[in-house]
Order: C-alpha cells, then sequence, then structure tokens
C-alpha cells in the first residue's frame, strides 16, 4: 500500500488527490496544507508544513515523508517547483513527481521561456524584453495595438495585459516598471505580437524522454462572460478541446512538446513532470507557443482527470521509473468545469463568507457532478486536527471561502453542452456573499457543434 503527498491548496491539488485516493493500492493521500473539500475527500488527510516555497518548505516535506513513509510526492503549483523542491527530494532520496529548478524556468522566467523557444524554433509570438519604461514605451510605438505587456515573472496569471490601445500599452508598462504593481515579477516586462486564433491547453506527463499527452483541455482565462474583463488564473475548463484536431495534435506533438524534452535533455537537463503548453492557434491550425507551464493546469486538472480512467499513481510511478505509456484510458464523454470566485476576483479576494448549497460529498466517488475546492476552509479554525474531529464526528461542517477562486463545479456529460448544462445547475444551487461565475463556460466548442 502507498501514501502519497500532494503539495498545494487548489482545485488542481483537490482534483489530483481525489483521483491518488481511487487507487486500490493507495493507503493515505496527505495534503500540504489542502483545503476543505480535501479534508472532507475519503483517505485524504490535510496536514501543515511550512507553507511558503522556500528551503524552510523543502526541508519540511522531507522531513514529513521521511517520518510519514510516504512513497510519492506529487506537486501541484509553480513556486515550489520553481524554487527546486524536485532537486531537494531527489537529493534527499524521495520521489517526487514535477520538473527541476532548470526546466521550471520555462514557467519562471517569460524571457528564458522566450530565449528556448527563440533557440529550438518553437513557433511562438515575436517579442522584446525591457527593463525600462521610456523604451519599452517606444518599442509599443513602433508596433502599434494591439499587442501583449508581460510581467517577466510569476504573476499567478494576472502579470498579462492585451493592450487594445497604445494608451493602454503604455498604462501597463507604467504599472510594471515604473509602479511596481507586480513586484519582483514585473522589474522586467516582455512585450509581444499579438495572436490571433483560439486558444488551448495541451498538458503532457514527460519522463525525462518519453512524452505521455494529456486529453486536451481548453481554459477560458477573461473573468466574465464572452471572454471580457481582465486575465485571470482561469474560470473555467472543459475536455476535449475540439480545436485540437488529429493534425493539430500532432503538429504540438513535433513542433512543440518533443523539441522541449529534446532541448531539455540535451541540455543535460531531462524534462520531468507535468508540461502545460498554453497555445494559441491560428486559422490554419498552426499552433503558437503564449506560454509554458511547469505543472498542470488550473482549472483544466478538473474536467481532464474527471474523464481519466487509468490511475494517476500509476502514471506518475511509471514516470518516476522512466517508462511512462504513450497513451492513458480516459472516458469517451465530456468534463466541463466552472469556477465560482468570490467577491472582487480577480483584483481582490474576499474571505470568511460562509458558502452555502454544497451537495453531500458522494460515497462513491464516480457521480456525474463533482465539486473540487479550491479557495475553501472550515468555519473557527485552521487547526487541522480540530477540522479532522469535526469532519469525524459530522458536527459544525460549515465551510468558508478562503480565497479568489473558490470551487470549481464539474461536469462529465455525454457533449460538452450538457455538462455546461448539467454544471450550472449544481454552481446554481450554491451561494455565498459575493459569488460569481460565467454561464457560458464552452462556448467556443458548444458554437463549432451547432455550425
Ligand atoms: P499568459 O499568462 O502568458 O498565458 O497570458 C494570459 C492570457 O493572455 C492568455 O491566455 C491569452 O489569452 C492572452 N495572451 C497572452 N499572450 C498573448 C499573445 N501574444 N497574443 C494574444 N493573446 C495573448
Ligand atoms: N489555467 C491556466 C493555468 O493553470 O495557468
Amino acid at each position: 500500500m502507498m501514501n502519497i503527498l500532494v503539495i498545494g491548496s487548489g482545485g488542481r491539488e483537490h482534483a489530483l488527490a481525489w483521483q491518488c485516493a481511487k487507487d486500490d493500492n493507495v493507503q493515505r493521500v496527505y495534503i500540504a496544507p489542502g483545503n476543505a473539500g480535501t479534508a472532507l475527500e475519503s483517505k485524504c488527510q490535510n496536514i501543515i508544513l511550512e507553507n511558503s516555497p522556500n528551503e524552510d518548505e523543502h526541508q519540511a516535506v522531507i522531513a514529513f515523508c521521511q517520518n510519514n513513509a510516504i512513497d510519492i510526492v506529487i506537486v501541484g503549483p509553480e513556486a515550489p517547483l520553481v524554487t527546486g523542491i524536485i532537486d531537494a527530494c531527489r537529493k534527499a532520496g524521495i520521489n517526487a513527481w514535477g520538473p527541476t529548478a532548470y526546466c521550471a524556468q520555462l514557467e519562471g522566467s517569460k524571457t528564458f521561456a522566450k530565449e528556448f523557444m527563440a533557440k529550438h524554433n518553437i513557433p511562438t509570438a515575436a517579442y522584446q524584453g525591457f527593463t525600462d519604461a521610456v523604451s519599452a514605451k517606444a518599442y509599443v510605438d513602433g508596433q502599434g495595438a494591439p499587442i501583449v505587456i508581460k510581467a517577466d515573472g510569476l504573476a499567478a496569471g494576472k502579470g498579462v495585459i492585451v493592450a487594445e490601445t497604445i494608451e493602454q500599452a503604455h498604462n501597463a508598462i507604467d504599472d510594471m516598471l515604473a509602479d511596481n504593481k507586480f513586484g519582483d515579477a514585473g522589474s522586467r516586462v516582455v512585450i509581444e505580437q499579438f495572436l490571433q486564433g483560439e486558444e488551448a491547453s495541451f498538458i503532457c506527463m514527460i519522463d525525462g524522454e518519453n512524452i505521455l499527452p494529456m486529453a486536451t483541455s481548453q481554459d477560458h482565462k477573461r473573468a466574465f462572460e464572452s471572454d471580457t474583463g481582465p486575465n485571470t488564473g482561469g474560470m473555467g475548463a472543459y475536455s476535449p478541446a475540439p480545436v485540437v484536431t488529429q493534425d493539430v495534435h500532432d503538429k504540438v506533438m513535433t513542433k512543440v512538446i518533443q523539441p522541449v524534452v529534446d532541448a531539455m535533455k540535451a541540455a543535460g537537463h531531462p524534462y520531468t513532470g507535468f508540461l502545460y503548453a498554453g497555445l494559441m492557434i491560428d486559422e490554419a491550425g498552426e499552433p503558437f507557443v503564449i506560454e509554458f507551464n511547469c505543472r498542470f493546469g488550473d482549472p483544466e486538472t478538473q474536467p481532464i482527470l474527471m474523464r481519466l480512467q487509468s490511475s494517476m499513481v500509476d502514471l506518475v510511478a511509471k514516470g518516476l521509473a522512466g517508462n511512462l505509456p504513450d497513451e492513458a484510458n480516459w472516458d469517451e464523454r465530456s468534463a466541463l468545469g466552472i469556477v465560482i470566485a468570490s467577491k472582487g476576483y480577480p483584483e481582490t479576494s474576499s474571505k470568511g463568507d460562509v458558502i452555502a448549497g454544497l451537495p453531500e460529498l458522494d460515497a462513491h466517488n464516480d457521480q456525474p457532478v463533482k465539486v473540487f475546492h479550491a479557495g475553501t476552509t472550515f468555519s473557527h479554525s485552521d487547526d487541522v486536527d480540530k477540522i479532522e474531529a469535526k469532519v469525524a464526528n459530522g458536527s459544525d461542517k460549515e465551510v468558508l471561502t478562503n480565497g479568489g477562486r473558490v470551487l470549481c463545479v464539474t461536469a462529465l456529460a455525454d457533449s460538452i453542452f450538457d455538462a455546461q448544462q448539467a454544471a450550472l445547475v449544481v454552481a446554481g444551487a450554491i451561494s455565498f456573499d459575493g459569488a460569481h461565475y460565467r454561464r457560458d463556460i464552452g462556448h467556443h466548442a458548444i458554437a463549432r457543434g451547432q455550425s
């Protein structure tokens, strides 16, 4: 029997933990720090370790693994990957799934990613990097709008401004370079050509050599319906994404994913873990990389893992052993997840609002609608022991909001439309002060199906 440790606290980690717990060979899944949803999941237990992504956290993870017979660590978010948690675990002899700090630069530094793509002929938008506002603005004036301004470092999906006008572009440059709105992440900006087309998320597991593509998916980055409003970490996602035809799939594998695997291997840093290519697919079906992430997507994980019929633990174990298969088993049906966000998201987020209308946890774990938690916690206590006790005796299960993206209501059905409708019914029954969500998740796929 195996014990698994999942690092992270979002909807992605709830879905990963839930998938791992389904495996009969798994005894316990620990989640550090997890959320109210992971605390309630069978075989799962939240734990609190040092929570900042630094060396103390790495040491705390290693000590926990050694003291609790952890067989596999799965790292959800980018921050600990970028600071080298995989390198630290490997050094300590712990099986940890993810890329090394070197490989995680593909997400951690837009400049690294852009230079890497240029060097290895991976299709992407033309760009230039700047540290001073005057030359950045002069470049924008020369290029014209629309144009895209990006903070160089990690900014939780929010450090990107698609400027429709020169003035908006100048303001974004001032926010990042002059006013330091994104802190260190924005002390350098990348200015990019605006790409046209339809976006898709292409996520793979890689063991240094072999590539296992996950089912295709599409995210919805904008906060409001009809893809308006500011960029967010993602307001909903579905799988499969019809924009990724077999032809597009083949092109992504040969023009994007395989070159990353080959280049990292040649550099002496084989890529291991999840790799996420955020793509723009143009009218001719040519993929361009908008960004790389060194992890699974959130919320893409939730619908993708609803469809996964192979064991996630088994796939990760094979990945760690260097013998990933090139295919996994997927439910033929479609899955679609709708994120319910808290008041003010993405600019701010509200905490501590009571969530009403959550469905009872299903005993069999195979219901067609699953509510994955993200920013949730229990009332009046951050204390894990108390949460466990409360859950165990069934009392006081009041769940509170605890962040920007609160829940992801994910449904499995015969079509994207049916999955959207099923998720909307469950989302409509859930309420908390300031809750907002998009009712049009899946609109690209639904329009394709109708035309
Ligand atoms: P990123 O954080 O780089 O994924 O960017 C967030 C979102 O901004 C993307 O999902 C796109 O919707 C949009 N975006 C980023 N770069 C570009 C680009 N070069 N052209 C058009 N849209 C972009
Ligand atoms: N959903 C976008 C991301 O995970 O970065």
